[in-house]
């Protein structure tokens, strides 16, 4: 099943217009959820490009199990990455420069004219795009910008000689089709459209899926029922009503939110042993 809202069909209009002037495509995981945050898509429209795959957001995953997942992805690229922290950017920069000077000198054997390496982002919506490109650029450009003769595109940045940046990333959709996905982009924010409440049983769930630990020290309640879970929270944070009665709506906005903003710690909603049995 693929969840494509209409006005995302112009933007996928868009990814196919520009792919074929590409090549090298970066496509942003959230560390979180790197199964559910995966469009397989892109394999097919990216066949003939150079690849790397970020685990970004990798400051709001478990380390641990973001290694397992680098491991499990078969990919000669792949990197966890944090576009808030900068951690992995300089790997980045490396492959990035490895795989211009390659592809140089192949233009070079065969006599072919100089044409800069073009690098597009692609990922679905709120996986950090957009704080990719504006992490990315700053970087890059305070490098370049020095030189003589670095100027702003209209829709290319040119990063260094050899290498451009299309400014707007390619969106692409979510897919469904792996167990839990749809709670799995509600609850970390990928989609905004969701039931509250039952989102924030979901996350219980996941949690006492992930780590049994992590709602007994987190929130200090020893309860495994989710629908308690959650109404013992609303009475621990005195999240009630006028008339005293729990405000289960609210308890469960609240404990979305302390998640997202890593309240509960840095945690990975998917391990890869899952989909290694298939
Ligand atoms: P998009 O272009 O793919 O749609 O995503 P965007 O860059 O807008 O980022 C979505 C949210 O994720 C932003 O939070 C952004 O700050 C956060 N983000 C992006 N990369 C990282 C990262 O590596 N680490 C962490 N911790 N956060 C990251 P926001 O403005 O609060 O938006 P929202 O989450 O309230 O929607």
């Amino acid at each position: 099943m693929e969840w494509y809202p209409g006005h995302m069909a112009k933007t996928k209009k868009s990814l196919l217009e520009n792919i074929f002037l590409i090549d090298i495509i970066i496509e942003l995981l959230d560390a979180r959820i790197p199964m559910s945050s995966k469009n397989p898509d892109i394999a097919k429209l990216a066949a003939d490009k150079h690849r790397i795959l970020l685990l970004n957001k990798c400051d709001m995953a478990n380390s641990n199990i973001t290694q397992q997942w680098i491991n499990f992805f078969d990919y000669q690229n792949v990197f966890a990455i944090s576009s808030l922290t900068n951690h992995g950017f300089n790997r980045l920069n490396e492959t990035i420069d490895k795989i211009s000077k390659e592809r140089m000198e192949r233009l070079k054997q065969r006599g072919r004219v100089f044409k800069p390496t073009r690098v597009m982002i692609v990922g679905i919506p709120n996986v950090g795009k957009s704080t990719f490109i504006n992490r990315f650029v700053k970087k890059n450009i305070a490098k370049a910008a020095n030189r003589p003769g670095v100027t702003l595109h209209k829709q290319w940045i040119k990063l260094r000689k050899d290498i451009e940046l299309l400014d707007t990333p390619g969106i692409l959709s979510p897919k469904l089709n792996e167990p839990n996905a749809f709670a799995n982009l509600a609850i970390t924010g990928a989609i905004k459209q969701y039931d509250v409440y039952n989102t924030a049983v979901d996350l219980i769930t996941r949690l006492q899926e992930v780590d049994e630990r992590i709602i007994k020290t987190k929130l200090n309640i020893d309860l495994s029922d989710s629908n308690e879970i959650l109404n013992q929270f609303a009475i621990n944070r005195c999240i009630l009503k006028r008339h005293g009665e729990c405000d289960l709506e609210k308890a469960a906005a609240v404990l979305l939110d302390e998640f997202r903003n890593c309240k509960l710690g840095s945690i990975s909603l998917e391990r890869p042993i899952i989909y290694s049995q298939f």
